[in-house]
């Protein structure tokens, strides 16, 4: 038992019920090939928050970290006629595997890829007075979790989906003297959860293809 057999039934389970199709799996080879790390949600992890936007009948999507745009595909799926994703994604080089990816699953014309930093995009969307989002994904960097759910809460309606990757860190998330900025933006993160009154919020942990890691979901229930 461990990582190996963690794999192997994360690679069986999307054989079986998750179905990735030829455009995500060229997704993920496309990226690989421009050299993007290979830190993409697994196929069983995509295909959840395509069926989370689905529950939520999510029509505006939020998605923070684009990488080649794996997450999105799946994400952009989801939505209804109409529907809009927004991406944020801070490396030009990313951004641009990310377009092909898009434009070659025939998503592009209900997202919106936005290169720049989260930090300077997020006020700017705000600005906008777009309507609200029905589901935030973020995904980028760690440390930048924290200020990140504060957009994520402030830009959304009451009921959205906020969901957070990458929370559980092979467990480094307890250890309270980190000096990881990954580990301290998590743990800075549930502090945010534990005294945040207008989120409803668990937290659930992974083991596959991705190793050992975890989730966060959290509703907004009042505002
Ligand atoms: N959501 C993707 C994986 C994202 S990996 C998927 O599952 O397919 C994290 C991405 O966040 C990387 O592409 C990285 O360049 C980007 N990123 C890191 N810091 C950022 C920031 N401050 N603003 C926006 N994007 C950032
Ligand atoms: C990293 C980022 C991710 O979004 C992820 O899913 C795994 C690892 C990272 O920055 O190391
Ligand atoms: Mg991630």
């Amino acid at each position: 038992m461990g990582r190996t057999q963690w794999a192997d039934v994360d690679r069986y389970i999307n054989a079986t019920p998750v179905g990735e199709d030829e455009a995500l799996a060229g997704a993920i080879r496309a990226s690989a090939q421009a050299g993007l790390p290979p830190i993409h949600v697994s196929p069983a992890q995509g295909k959840l928050l395509h069926l989370i936007a689905r529950l939520q009948g999510a029509r505006e999507v939020l998605e923070i970290g684009t990488l080649g745009g794996y997450s999105t595909i799946w994400l952009a799926r989801a939505l209804p006629d109409g529907g809009r994703l927004v991406t944020l994604e801070a490396e030009p080089r990313h951004a641009e595997v990310a377009r092909a990816n898009l434009e070659r699953a025939q998503v592009s014309s209900r997202v919106d890829l936005r290169v720049g930093r989260a930090q300077e995009l997020l006020p700017a969307l705000a600005a906008e007075g777009r309507p609200p989002f029905d589901l935030v994904f973020i995904d980028a960097d760690k440390a930048g979790i924290p200020e990140y759910f504060a957009w994520a809460l402030r830009l959304s309606r009451r009921g959205a989906a906020i969901i957070v990757d990458n929370v559980v860190r092979q467990g480094s998330v307890l250890d309270a003297a980190s000096t990881d900025p990954s580990v301290q933006g998590v743990r800075r993160f549930n502090e945010l959860l534990a005294a945040e009154r207008r989120v409803s919020a668990t937290t659930v942990q992974t083991v596959g293809t991705k190793g050992y890691d975890g989730f966060t979901l959290a509703v907004v229930v009042g505002d």
